[in-house]
């Protein structure tokens, strides 16, 4: 058990030196969006989740579905998503913070398994989708900021596939 941590963490450092990814699969995002309180954010957010709530959404492809609000306050939304096929489950969580009459947004999605590291930039879409589901990206003003240091192979998504 020892000698397999310390070969694991060789392996991530390795990784790391060549690679400019987070060290586990995982996505952190922020969204400014002036014209979108944080209660309307909230309330859009969730209410695309539960539509996306059981797995016949992704029959035809895709991963929108499988979504899980497991925790909601006036500071932030958490849940899971669920890959449809191999049922890996990923925590998402959005935290809020009012700004004037709109909402500044700090979105991360991580995978449950350990050894994750690659993702295909499914942490990324996990946050998206809902997003762009709920039409939060069409909002005035709206902002999204990220990269691949912070985000698990965000410049190659494609969310409607992952
Ligand atoms: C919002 O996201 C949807 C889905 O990805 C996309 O089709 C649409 O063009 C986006 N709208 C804007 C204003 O970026």
């Amino acid at each position: 058990m020892e000698i397999c941590a310390v070969l694991f963490t060789c392996l991530v450092a390795g990784l790391a030196l060549t690679q400019a990814y987070p060290l586990h699969a995982s996505c952190k995002v922020q969204w400014s969006l002036p014209s979108v309180s944080c209660q309307s954010f909230s309330s859009k957010i969730i209410a695309q989740a539960k539509l996306w709530e059981k797995e016949d959404n992704c029959a035809g492809g895709g991963e929108r579905c499988l979504y899980k609000i497991t925790d909601q306050s006036a500071q932030e939304i958490k849940g899971t998503h669920t890959t449809p096929v191999k049922h890996y489950v990923d925590d998402i969580s959005f935290k809020l913070t009012p700004a004037g009459a709109g909402c500044n947004v700090e979105g991360f999605s991580t995978s449950e398994t350990w050894y994750a590291y690659l993702d295909y930039g499914t942490n990324y879409c996990n946050l998206e989708n809902l997003i762009t589901g709920a039409g939060l990206n069409t909002s005035q003003g709206y902002t999204e900021t990220t990269n691949d240091d912070v985000c698990t192979q965000f410049s190659s998504h494609d969310c409607d596939k992952y």
